[in-house]
């Protein structure tokens, strides 16, 4: 049996207590779906900078009243030391999500975050370590490898960091490695690289690009592709993700305190990830006619994106069911529905 089979099939409700900070945005909601339809006790902690209410109200609508009752929602921001302390009590795994995302925004308005991505993970540091939590998964960011131009990307071999969002996740690598060294504290980082599916924003200046392309298409406008269309990454679909964090958060100890590549080890460019989508969108009825409309490249973009998947393979039992075509028609009708 795969480890993740494994691990849901053993967890009970009574095992423990998951805090998910960020629960109300795109990930921080679909791991709470996760763990509440695996019984689980959940607190999340939002303070709606980028999440949403209906994000929660449809997970609620998805489990059973038992399964939600489970659920504590705290309103709180994490740039606050005391919302945080509060968050963790009598938590066992902390799973932490919440952060400004969007290299774009990070370059517009880089103090902003800087107060959520590092003073914020700070805190969470600090009151995860004082309520003496079994772990600690961070989202970190393929973003970290800067200007490394090495593919597929390996864990230990990074760049300079491209944006100040970039940055962030990066401090939040050292932050944590120094609360392991320093006070025996157990983290693990988990490097996402473009992660897609349901409950992803479609919406404003820095959605991502899947949510955003569809939503063009669906309303019959412009897809705009930044360069020449050969740019690539490695998409991650969002079950792939909800896995790394439930096998990170009770990883083996001699597991922790270290980074994991989070995707799927492939690499499609925009070009193709176009055709994908259009395609996928004709199989719903929709039918896109465009051409896409190339313009300048963005400042802050990595040029290609794609990850070996190795360490987390072998040290966490890390195994993606779901590759970019397979994670495309899942999340699909959910995009055409809302
Ligand atoms: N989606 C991706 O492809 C991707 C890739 C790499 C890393 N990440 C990281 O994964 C995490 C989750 O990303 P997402 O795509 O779900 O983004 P998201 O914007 O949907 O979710 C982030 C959540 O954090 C909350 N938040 C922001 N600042 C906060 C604060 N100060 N206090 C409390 N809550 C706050 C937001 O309201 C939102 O609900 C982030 O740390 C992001 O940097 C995401």
């Amino acid at each position: 049996m795969s480890r993740y089979l494994d691990l849901t099939n053993s967890l009970l409700p009574d095992q423990g207590c998951w805090l998910i900070t960020g629960v109300a945005g795109f990930i921080g909601s679909n791991l709470l779906e996760h763990l509440l339809k695996l019984n689980q006790r959940v607190i999340g902690l939002d303070n709606f900078a980028t999440g949403h209410q209906s994000n929660l109200d449809e997970v609620h609508s998805l489990v059973s009243p038992a399964q939600w009752s489970r659920f504590t929602f705290i309103k709180g921001d994490i740039r606050n030391p005391e919302d945080c302390a509060r968050a963790c009590e009598g938590v066992d795994y902390v799973l932490h999500q919440a952060a400004l995302g969007s290299v774009p925004r990070s370059l517009n308005d880089p103090i902003t975050t800087n107060a959520a991505n590092i003073t914020g993970f700070l805190n969470m540091l600090v009151a995860a370590r004082d309520a003496g939590v079994k772990s600690f998964t961070y989202a970190a960011s393929s973003s970290t490898y800067g200007d490394h131009p090495a593919l597929p990307k390996v864990e230990d071999n990074i760049g300079k960091p491209l944006s100040p969002y970039a940055v962030t996740k990066y401090v939040n690598e050292l932050y944590a490695d120094v609360f392991a060294r320093s006070y025996g504290f157990k983290a693990i980082g988990l490097r996402y690289f473009n992660v897609f599916g349901k409950r992803q924003d479609p919406n404003g200046a820095y959605a991502a690009v899947i949510p955003k392309w569809t939503a063009a298409m669906v309303r019959g406008e412009d897809v705009f592709i930044n360069g020449d269309g050969d740019t690539s990454r490695d998409f991650c679909f969002i079950e792939n993700a909800v896995q790394a964090n439930l096998l990170a958060a009770t990883a083996e100890d001699s597991a922790k305190n270290d980074v994991y590549n989070v995707a799927v080890g492939d690499r499609t460019t925009l070009n193709d990830l176009f055709a994908a989508l259009k395609s996928a969108l004709a199989e719903n009825g929709v039918v896109y006619d465009k051409k896409p409309v190339y313009r300048d490249f963005r400042p802050g973009d990595v040029r290609h994106s794609q990850a070996d998947i190795g360490k987390a393979a072998s040290k966490l039992g890390y195994a993606p069911e779901y590759r970019i075509r397979e994670g495309i028609a899942k999340a699909m009708p959910w995009y055409l529905e809302n």
